[in-house]
């Protein structure tokens, strides 16, 4: 038994933001963003009236849309993102209640891997499928960054590359030849975690103590509180922080690592891919996977031009994108790949 790829979905919200609306907040200009990241647009959601829980309800109810289920028909929910509703409960529980799915009682799980979260739910699923657990199982990822980013220019290292969105798959058992998921890796490193990170509120007192060197003599002080105090409100300290050249020279290493081993894992070369699908980083990051796999440009699907850097969903709103554009075919050989906040990587290897 192995689990295939039956559906897929996504959804962005209506609202455009470009870089010249974001020129007009702080100072960045078009120009610096696109050349460092590629990006040209994001969508933020309308605040209010969309979350986390509504875009991933919306992107599953297109990809069971096409898969030809129902929602009566999904035995678990895998939700990825690191911008939930609610602090907790996750927000997986949120989407099955919208999906009318409360008197199934079925499980719902959040993942917490960022940027790598669609890839470790995807893998998650496929050991469910393939133990014989489960049979239609919805993976999402869905981020609302647009509610927490330090939008003025202290924050705009990070502020300008990231959107909102969602995108979806429904994985299914299937006995067919020649069709599903051939292999997935998973790993980390948690060395790297605080450099790409958002570390308030949180319970992390003693660390940056025990870091007086790297985070400053203040930060021991600052950051030795539980949870939330005054003064990490005041100074902004709940913003993510990201040091943007070690994630960069790290992801490129990465990636590349984590696709080659999808590859020997399945007995596969370079040359058999037809379509690689990386998370949405940085175009740049896109850009040197490409040249070092030697991939021509219509073997990789690339869409942070458009939604900016969507973290866990940026992988499932680009493949279903490509499925949408017909720029995947049945029976084609997709690698999907993402390197994230953890430091976290993976990559999947499916037979579409
Ligand atoms: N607009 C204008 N100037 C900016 C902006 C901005 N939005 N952001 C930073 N700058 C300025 C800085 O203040 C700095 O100015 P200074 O030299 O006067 O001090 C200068 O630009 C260079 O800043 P750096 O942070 O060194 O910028 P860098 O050239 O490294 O580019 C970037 C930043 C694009 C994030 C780069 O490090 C990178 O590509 N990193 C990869 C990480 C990444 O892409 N992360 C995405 C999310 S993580 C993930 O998904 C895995």
């Amino acid at each position: 038994m192995r689990s295939k790829i039956k559906g897929t979905g996504y959804y962005v919200p209506d609202n455009v933001v470009t870089n010249f609306d974001l020129e007009k907040i702080m100072d960045t200009s078009d120009a610096w963003i696109q050349e460092r990241t590629g990006i040209k647009e994001r969508r933020y959601a309308q605040k209010g009236k969309e979350t986390t829980s509504t875009m991933a309800t919306k992107a599953a109810q297109r990809a069971m849309q096409q898969a030809g289920v129902s929602a009566e028909d999904i035995d678990f929910i895998i939700l990825a993102t690191l911008s939930p509703d609610y602090y907790f409960p996750g927000a997986a529980v949120l989407v099955q209640r919208m999906l009318g799915l409360q008197k199934k009682e079925i499980g719902a799980l959040d993942i917490r891997t960022q940027c790598t979260g669609f890839i470790y739910g995807l893998s998650i699923g496929d050991q469910f499928i393939r133990s014989g657990m489960y049979k239609n199982i919805l993976v999402i990822g869905a981020e609302m960054h647009s509610m927490g980013m330090d939008m003025s220019t202290k924050g705009r290292n990070i502020s300008v590359i990231f959107g909102d969105g969602a995108g979806a798959v429904v994985l299914q058992a299937t006995n067919e030849e020649g069709s599903g998921i051939i292999t997935t890796n998973l790993h980390s490193n948690g060395d790297f975690a605080e450099e790409l990170a958002m570390i308030s509120p949180g319970c992390h007192a003693g660390y940056h103590e025990q870091n007086p060197a790297k985070y400053g003599a203040e930060s021991a002080t600052v950051f030795d509180s539980v949870f939330i105090t005054p003064k990490i409100v005041e100074d902004g300290l709940y913003f993510p922080n990201m040091n943007g050249q070690l994630v960069f020279k790290n992801a490129v290493v990465k990636f590349t690592q984590t696709i080659e081993e999808a590859l020997r894992d399945a007995g596969k070369r370079k040359e058999d891919i037809d379509m690689l699908i990386p998370h949405q980083a940085n175009l740049r990051i896109s850009q040197f996977i490409q040249k070092r796999m030697g991939l021509e440009d219509d073997r990789v699907w690339n869409n942070i031009q458009r939604y900016g850097n969507t973290t866990a969903a940026s992988i499932p709103i680009a493949l279903a994108e490509a499925v949408e554009n017909k720029a995947i075919s049945e029976g084609d050989l997709v690698c999907l790949s993402a390197f994230g906040s953890g430091f976290t990587w993976g990559s999947v290897l499916f037979y579409f």
